[in-house]
């Protein structure tokens, strides 16, 4: 009896925190206001687009006013920029977006002793001719400025000294915004062939398992004391080839010829990483969770999408 009394005391003894989410229009921060819908805590949706709490990321002294006045605790960092090719032209506002704003998310968090979680990428590996799964700790080789001002992201949000989770995930799609699984479901639907890449080998990531992952370690406080970089991407590895074969199986796309092709029958102004799999031991080990295979949460996906 005296137990039970403690744990009803311990469980009410967590505090309702106030929680932004930036960048909630795109593929993550739709999945997250889907899962975070039961919480305790109160979440704040928030990006540049009308519908959402305007907040631009880039200015840190709007930050911290808002944090201050709505008494912010934490924040799910879900904005950045990702189009990858166009990175490599856009100029000066890849690194604002993808570096300085999350510094300046890690500064607010910081002066209120609040939490960032932010989220990274794969494509921060990719120089080196890796062959086994990226650990947390190997050194970071982007091949382009995406990858690059990722990097310089996750290094200055360290820098501040800001409690922080970093999440590099990987080759993200969901039933919202554009992403290679609608790309592909359209193009095998209508095309009679396609070539499909097949060296560039990573593993898939549904943006609704990494929303749940999220929620989990935030709403149940399970990052207290674990401050760190962790990856988290499904179980398993495919080729974009591999990808594509199983989207079009799934949706019953089966009239059309795919043909795997090397990278270099598509041009591209970056070179992607051969081999970015992602190492998932230390998350799964610190906050005991249990990750979906890539072909179960597509499937998942897809059976959304045709609804
Ligand atoms: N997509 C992938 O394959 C992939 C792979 C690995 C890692 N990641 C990482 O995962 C995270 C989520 O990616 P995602 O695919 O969900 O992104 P996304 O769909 O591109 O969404 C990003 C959101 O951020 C918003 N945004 C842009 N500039 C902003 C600003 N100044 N202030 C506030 N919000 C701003 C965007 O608005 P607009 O649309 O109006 O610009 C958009 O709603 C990112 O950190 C990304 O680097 C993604």
């Amino acid at each position: 009896m005296r137990l039970n009394c403690t744990l009803i005391l311990t469980i009410n003894c967590i505090e309702e925190m106030n929680i932004f989410v930036t960048g909630a229009n795109g593929q993550l921060g739709n999945e997250m206001q889907l899962v975070a819908k039961n919480s305790k805590d109160h979440y704040i949706f928030t990006d540049v687009c009308d519908g959402y709490q305007k907040l631009d990321i880039t200015n840190l002294e709007t930050i911290r006013e808002v944090v201050k006045t709505q008494k912010v605790k934490c924040i799910i960092n879900c904005a950045a920029w990702t189009n990858v090719d166009a990175a490599e032209t856009a100029g000066d506002i890849v690194e604002v977006l993808n570096a300085k704003a999350p510094e300046n998310l890690a500064v607010a968090m910081k002066e209120v002793n609040g939490l960032l979680v932010h989220v990274s990428t794969d494509y921060v590996f990719g120089g080196d001719p890796y062959n086994t799964p990226c650990k947390e700790e190997q050194k970071g080789t982007p091949t382009g400025v995406y990858g690059l001002t990722k990097l310089h992201g996750e290094e200055k949000i360290l820098a501040t000294g800001v409690d922080y989770i970093i999440l590099r995930t990987a080759w993200l799609y969901s039933e919202f915004g554009k992403n290679f699984v609608k790309t592909m479901m359209n193009l095998t639907d209508s095309k009679p062939q396609l070539k499909v890449v097949f060296d560039q080998c990573g593993t898939p990531t549904y943006a609704g398992d990494l929303a749940n992952t999220i929620f989990d370690i935030v709403e149940n406080r399970k990052y207290e004391g674990h401050s760190g970089i962790y990856h988290f991407s499904n179980e398993g590895v495919c080729s974009w080839y591999d990808f594509t074969i199983k989207i079009a199986e799934l949706t019953g796309n089966i009239n059309c010829d795919i043909q795997p092709c090397h990278s270099d029958e598509f041009p591209s102004p970056v070179t992607r990483p051969a081999y970015s799999v992602l190492d998932k031991t230390k998350i799964k080990e610190t906050f005991g969770i249990k990750i979906p295979y890539w072909t179960d949460s597509l499937k998942k996906c897809i059976s959304h999408l045709m609804k």
